[in-house]
């Protein structure tokens, strides 16, 4: 645990590979899933489903009176769920949306993971004050694989069989997702069929939004212990 949290200081500026660099574990977890990856269609069109965070977070700022009902209560479990930890967006795409839902919720290191990337594009932190940003260009089930246990939360959009069409890989990262998911953290996302995966977990509580009923939308918060 303790080499876990200096490796995954959010307050040290690293790339995703030194951040994984010492985990012997994580590089024979990932070649596991070599021949899933290797044969997974992954295609690459941007259909910017994370903006449907943004379109649910503009109710705060619209918020009157009992007009969102539990949007209070979805606000502050964000916050108390992401402040100060890590934030891995799954095939985040070039417009990278998540990152002001990032911000809004106090997330310190934010990890786009993205197999479209260009490695000029990968490797340089984009940092302000309160959010540092890590882009890589990794396939999503390898990075995941990588990570070491319980150091982060997940956030996935967009990710759907129409994109990914082995229903193996989705199945695959449900439970590494499981396994690298902080306790009491979250995986959360729109419009992903990992998410049928991760209803068969104990280890999660089917959150859910208390203010929208998108049926597309999921929270998924992993029990402590
Ligand atoms: C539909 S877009 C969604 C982008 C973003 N999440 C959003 O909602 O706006 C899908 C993204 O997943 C990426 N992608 C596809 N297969 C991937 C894989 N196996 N690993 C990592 N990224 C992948 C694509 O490059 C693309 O940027």
């Amino acid at each position: 645990m303790g080499e876990f949290q200096t490796a995954w200081d959010p307050t040290e500026s690293k790339s995703f590979d030194e951040l994984i660099a010492h985990y012997q574990e994580g590089g024979v977890r990932a070649q596991k899933y070599a021949d899933i990856i290797a044969s997974a269609d992954c295609r690459f069109f941007s259909a910017g489903a994370s903006e449907s965070w943004d379109l649910w977070l503009s109710r705060e700022k619209r918020f009157e009176g009992a007009a969102f009902p539990g949007l209070e209560n979805d606000l502050s479990f964000f916050s108390s769920v992401l402040g100060g930890h890590l934030l891995t967006d799954l095939g985040s795409g070039k417009e990278s949306f998540m990152r002001s839902f990032a911000r809004r919720f106090g997330v310190k290191l934010f990890l786009e993971v993205d197999l479209a990337y260009r490695k000029s594009e990968g490797m340089s932190p984009d940092t302000d004050d309160t959010l540092q940003i890590i882009r890589t260009q990794e396939d999503m089930l390898r990075a995941v694989a990588l990570m070491p246990d319980s150091c982060s939360n997940f956030t996935i959009n967009g990710i759907g069989l129409e994109l990914i069409t082995s229903r193996e890989y989705h199945a695959a990262l449900a439970h590494e997702l499981v396994r690298a998911t902080q306790p009491h953290g979250v995986i959360f996302g729109f419009g992903s069929d990992v998410s049928a995966y991760l209803e068969k977990y104990p280890e999660l509580n089917n959150r859910g939004l208390e203010s929208t009923n998108v049926a597309d939308h999921f929270v998924f918060q992993k029990r402590a212990g």
